[in-house]
């Protein structure tokens, strides 16, 4: 069953594509390396001749040298010894491993057992058919083996293998095979994963991997091998609506205009009728061109490129449908979210998402539940933690084509990632659009700010005072209203401790709570602004995100994001309100400055030390700046 071939070094890229012709089977190995994944892994490479001779030499020395397994081959090595190439490299978290046998090319998601594993887990099992979950015969099923399992459902996969492995250590025992797969099944249906297949097996020893063991008479069932040579994974994305998200619009000569992506379900053929979502313009296919030229047709998989009979317009992110099924386009949807960063999911955080080849602004809600994923118990909760899975609301800045996860995995699957750094935080898989989104519009007014404007004889602005307490917000804010009260400006004050004993009465200093009340005083202050006040905020909105946020409600010019800087020591002697003392002496909690953080603005309109400036002066500063922005005349 072994497939070893000549053309592998003659012609690599002509042996991959005879390969792809032959069938191709995604699956993902779930376990901790104690489970002996990486010996299985190791041996399957090896038993379909897909071991580079160099390693193999390598690892023949390596196995004697470390000497666990005898004379043996150690399987294990070699998998590390990949493994330590891969870290030498660009880390990446999931080493995809390629292999082949007569029937069929396998691609292994190998993701690391380590407390990363979510991170890996869904990386790999988005695009795998098939999981292979690995269990310890001697332990049976434990927590991980349920959080595994729980992902891989989650992720799209309906049929999964259940090796149990290390059965030459518990004497191939059927009875406790037996119980192992009673107990993981009586899990499994729990979870709606019924399609599993149970082996036992021995990666050490190779019983039933390739063929039948003899060590196991009472085993009647497929090797791993035979099983996923013939597991049906028939490949339905073409029988689906055509859809390809555009990845780029190729422009080479002024007379070709070309749409490229990867189709990621159905068939496209010249003559076609296309519809561009999320603008529904219509128009149909003229071309379909692949780097071998023009083709007569395009499946699921490929990467082509399109051109249209008219001159349309369509843009990165967009997504060529067929005509007369298109995708749905929406900006609100309830999800699942596999959170996998260290800080918390925070709802009202502003946070980018990325779903297939758009990227656009987010904010979640907060989570409806979580789950615990030993017990399938939903629990309350108001923010994820790190690998906390949770079904919650996301709204975005603006609507894009999609599908539900169940239908799509490359149109409802979305990442998430942080606004500043680029990191990806955690992933979505969208369930369906929520119905307020389509029934909720902005209603048109006739009397607008301009008009209120006028009516004022003043502009209006948002005066945004930010930095620790006791650094002198409220003084300074409290001076600038004076001022602006005697110009005749109409004006509003929101200062942090007053607005906290009414709208945020309900608030605290967690996390969540300050993006929460920040995100409260934005919207209220955009109101106010929109009715033509000068709006004066104080607050130490300690975090960035949630100042871009607010700056991004308004229009150029009109925030001013005033630092009230003040060094931390200052402030503490100064203690207007005894709150360091408390803070020091472990009566407060959450303080900042203390046990809780201060982004300082890195480019604030106006940057305020009040060690050297007076709270009159200040004001003066800001009062210009108006001046300065015609706000006030
Ligand atoms: S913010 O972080 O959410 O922007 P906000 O400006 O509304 O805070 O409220 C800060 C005021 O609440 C402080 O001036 C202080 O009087 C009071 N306060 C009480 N507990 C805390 C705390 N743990 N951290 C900071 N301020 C606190």
């Amino acid at each position: 069953m072994a497939h070893r071939s000549d053309l592998i070094a003659a012609d690599i890229d002509e042996y991959l594509a005879q390969h792809q012709r032959k069938g191709l089977l995604r699956f993902i190995t779930c376990g901790s390396v104690d489970d002996g994944k990486s010996t299985l892994i190791g041996r399957m490479l090896y038993e379909s001749h897909m071991v580079f001779e160099d390693h193999l030499t390598a690892l023949a020395i390596d196995s004697k040298r470390v000497g666990t397994q005898g004379d043996d081959l150690d399987f294990a090595l070699l998998l590390d010894g990949l493994q330590a190439e891969r870290e030498q490299g660009i880390t990446i978290d999931v080493a995809y491993r390629f292999f082949s046998t007569d029937k069929r090319t396998f691609i292994v998601a190998d993701t690391p057992g380590h407390e990363q594993y979510t991170r890996n887990m869904v990386t790999g099992a988005s695009t795998a058919d098939v999981a292979v979950l690995l269990v310890d015969a001697r332990k049976g099923v434990l927590t991980q083996t349920r959080r595994h399992s729980y992902l891989v459902h989650l992720l799209g996969i309906r049929t999964a293998v259940l090796a149990v492995n290390k059965m030459d250590l518990i004497d191939y025992d059927e009875s406790v095979f037996a119980a192992i797969v009673a107990d993981y099944r009586s899990f499994a249906a729990q979870i709606g994963l019924t399609d599993i297949t149970p082996i036992p097996i021995s990666a050490l020893r190779g019983d039933n991997l390739v063929k039948p063991s003899a060590a196991t008479p009472w085993y009647r069932g497929p090797s791993l091998f035979e099983f996923l040579e013939d597991v049906d994974v028939a490949d339905r994305s073409t029988d689906v609506p055509f859809r390809m998200p555009v990845q780029l619009v190729s422009r080479p000569t002024s007379d070709f205009r070309g749409l490229m992506g990867t189709v990621v379900a159905g068939v496209v053929r010249p003559g076609d009728p296309v519809r561009i979502a999320p603008s529904g313009r219509t128009s149909t296919v003229e071309r379909v061109v692949t780097m071998d030229g023009d083709r007569p047709a395009a499946r699921s998989g490929e990467s082509i490129t399109i051109t249209l009979t008219d001159e349309i317009d369509a843009s990165r992110g967009d997504v060529i449908c067929a005509s007369a099924d298109p995708v749905e386009v929406a900006d609100q949807f309830e999800c699942t979210v596999v959170w996998m960063a260290d800080e918390a999911l925070l709802p009202g955080r502003p946070y980018r998402i990325k779903l297939a080849t758009r990227t656009v602004g987010a904010t979640f809600g907060q989570p409806k539940h979580k789950v615990n994923v030993n017990t399938l118990e939903h629990l309350a909760a108001r923010t994820l933690g790190v690998n906390d899975i949770g079904v919650i609301n996301v709204a975005l800045d603006r609507p894009i084509p999609f599908e539900p996860y169940a239908s799509s995995r490359d149109l409802g699957g979305f990442i998430i990632i942080d606004r500043e750094t680029n990191a990806t935080l955690g992933a979505g898989l969208i369930h369906f659009s929520l119905r307020r989104s389509q029934n909720v519009h902005l209603q048109a007014v006739e009397v607008d700010r301009v008009a209120r404007r006028s009516l004022n004889a003043h502009g209006s602005a948002m005066v945004w005072l930010t930095g620790l307490s006791g650094s002198g917000k409220s003084t300074i804010a409290n001076e600038v209203e004076r001022r602006l009260y005697a110009l005749g400006v109409h004006t509003y004050l929101l200062d942090g401790d007053n607005v906290r004993h009414g709208l945020n009465r309900d608030l605290g200093f967690t996390p969540a709570d300050r993006v929460e009340n920040i995100r409260r005083v934005a919207e209220v202050g955009r109101l106010m602004v929109d009715a033509g006040l000068v709006v004066i905020a104080a607050f130490i909105s300690p975090y960035r995100a949630e100042r871009a946020l607010a700056r991004s409600l308004f229009d150029d010019g009109e925030f001013i994001e005033v630092h009230v800087d003040v060094p931390v020591d200052v402030a503490e002697q100064r203690d207007p309100k005894g709150l360091y003392r408390k803070a020091r002496t472990g009566q407060l909690a959450n303080f900042t400055g203390i046990d809780s953080p201060y982004e300082v603005p890195e480019h604030p309109d106006l940057h305020i030390d009040t060690t050297q400036m007076s709270a009159d002066e200040a004001a003066e500063l800001i009062i210009r700046s108006l001046r300065e922005r015609q706000i006030i005349g």
